[in-house]
C-alpha cells in the first residue's frame, strides 16, 4: 500500500486533507490524524473490520482496547453507560477539560465493537480539541478509534514524518499539521461516583485533577489498564535512567547518548536537552522527537536524566521508565 502524506498547513490544504480522510474512513480505512497531544491511526469505532486495520498496521496485540474519539458530547450517552452518581463529577470534569488531553473510561453501551474494548465491559472515550481532527470527525459524523500512530511499544508520534517512519506501508493516509502541542498522549481516568482512578498521566495532572475529588493512582495496575505495559515507549537503543548527570560518567566504552532535562553534557556523542529554561509543559513537547533523533542516531546506549517529579513531570518520568525496561526490545514491533 502506498501511503500518502498530505499538508493541512493552510486553510485551503486542510479542506482538502480533511476531505480526503473523511472518505477514506467512510470506506473503512486508516488514517494518521494530529490530535493535541500525539498523532493518532483512525478509523471508523463502529466498524469492527475498519477497526482491525488498526490493530494490523501497528501489530497491536487483541487485549489492548483503543480510545473511542467522539464528534460531539451527544455520542457520550449512544457509547456509554454512565451511572448517575458519577454523573455530577463526569460533567464538571467535561466542562473544564474537553474538548482536550483527557480521557474518561466508563461502562459502555453494546454499539462499541468488543474489538475496541478487547472484550472489556469500559470504554475509553475522548474528544480533541484539535482543529484538523475536529474538522475530519465532523466531516465523517461518527465515532473515531484511534491509538497512537506507531507500531506497538514504540515511541508514539508527535509529527507527520514519525508516523511515516512508523507505518510507512501500512496506511494509505497521513495529514500533516505539523508538530502536536503537548507531546505526550492524553490523561486517563476511570470515572467513579465521587471518586477518580489515574490510569495513565498526562497533561492534564494529579493536582488539576484533584480539585474535582479523590484521585486514586492506578498507573501501574496492569488489569485496571492493559495498554500500560511496564515497558513501552521503547527506543530500540537500550536506554538507561538516571537521577541527575551531574555526577555520572558514562562507560567509555559505549557509545552513548544523553538526553538532558534542563542542561548539556559534554561528555556524550549526541545530546538533547528537554527544556534548558526547566519548562515541564516544553519537556513533555521535545521528549518523543528527542527519543526518536537519539534513537537514529547509532548509539550503543541513552542515557537519560529524570525530571522533577511533580506536576506534568510524573508523567514524563513515567514515559521515561517505561523507556529504560528493556523487555520492550525483546517484544514483537
Ligand atoms: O492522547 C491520546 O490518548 C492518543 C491520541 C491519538 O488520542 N491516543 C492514545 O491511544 O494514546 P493508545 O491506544 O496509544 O493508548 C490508549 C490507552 C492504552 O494504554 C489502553 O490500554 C488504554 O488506553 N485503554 C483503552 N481502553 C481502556 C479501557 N476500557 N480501560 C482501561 N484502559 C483502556
Ligand atoms: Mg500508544
Amino acid at each position: 500500500m502506498k501511503t500518502r502524506i498530505l499538508p493541512a498547513h493552510t486553510q485551503e490544504e486542510c479542506k482538502l486533507a480533511v476531505h480526503a480522510a473523511a472518505q477514506l474512513l467512510r470506506e473503512g480505512q486508516t488514517v494518521a490524524l494530529p490530535t493535541e497531544t500525539v498523532y493518532g491511526l483512525a478509523a471508523d469505532a463502529l466498524n469492527p473490520a475498519a477497526v482491525m486495520r488498526i490493530f494490523e498496521a501497528k501489530e497491536r496485540p487483541r487485549f489492548d482496547p483503543l480510545i473511542v474519539h467522539l464528534p460531539g458530547i451527544s455520542w457520550l450517552e449512544q457509547i456509554t453507560e454512565i451511572e448517575n452518581e458519577a454523573r455530577e463529577l463526569l460533567n464538571k470534569l467535561i466542562a473544564k477539560f474537553w474538548p482536550g488531553p483527557l480521557t474518561f473510561v466508563l461502562p459502555r453501551k453494546k454499539i462499541v465493537p468488543d474489538l475496541v474494548t478487547a472484550g472489556l465491559r469500559t470504554v475509553a472515550v475522548r474528544m480533541s480539541a484539535h482543529p484538523v481532527f475536529v474538522k475530519t470527525i465532523h466531516e465523517f459524523g461518527r465515532p473515531l478509534a484511534a491509538p497512537s500512530a506507531n507500531r506497538f511499544g514504540r515511541i508514539s508520534p508527535t509529527t507527520a514524518e514519525h508516523v511515516r517512519d512508523e507505518l510507512d506501508g501500512r496506511i494509505s493516509l497521513i495529514v500533516d499539521a505539523g508538530a502536536t502541542v503537548h507531546g505526550i498522549e492524553s490523561t486517563i481516568v476511570a470515572i467513579h461516583p465521587k471518586r477518580l482512578e489515574l490510569l495513565r498521566r498526562g497533561p492534564i495532572t494529579e493536582e488539576e485533577l484533584a480539585e474535582f475529588g479523590e484521585v486514586a493512582v492506578l498507573t501501574d495496575a496492569r488489569v485496571r489498564s492493559p495498554g500500560q505495559f511496564p515497558s513501552h515507549y521503547a527506543p530500540r537503543t537500550p536506554l538507561l535512567l538516571i537521577k541527575n548527570a551531574d555526577s555520572f560518567a558514562p562507560p567509555r566504552e559505549e557509545k552513548c547518548g544523553f538526553l538532558g532535562w534542563r542542561s548539556a553534557s559534554n561528555q556524550f556523542l549526541e545530546v538533547r536537552v528537554l527544556s534548558s529554561r526547566g519548562d515541564l509543559r516544553e519537556a513533555a513537547t521535545n521528549l518523543f522527537r528527542h527519543l526518536r533523533e537519539l534513537d537514529h542516531a547509532k548509539l550503543n546506549l541513552i542515557v537519560a536524566e529524570e525530571v522533577p517529579d511533580e506536576g506534568l513531570g510524573r508523567a514524563i518520568n513515567d514515559r521515561l521508565r517505561r523507556a529504560a525496561n528493556s523487555d520492550a526490545r525483546d517484544r514483537p514491533g
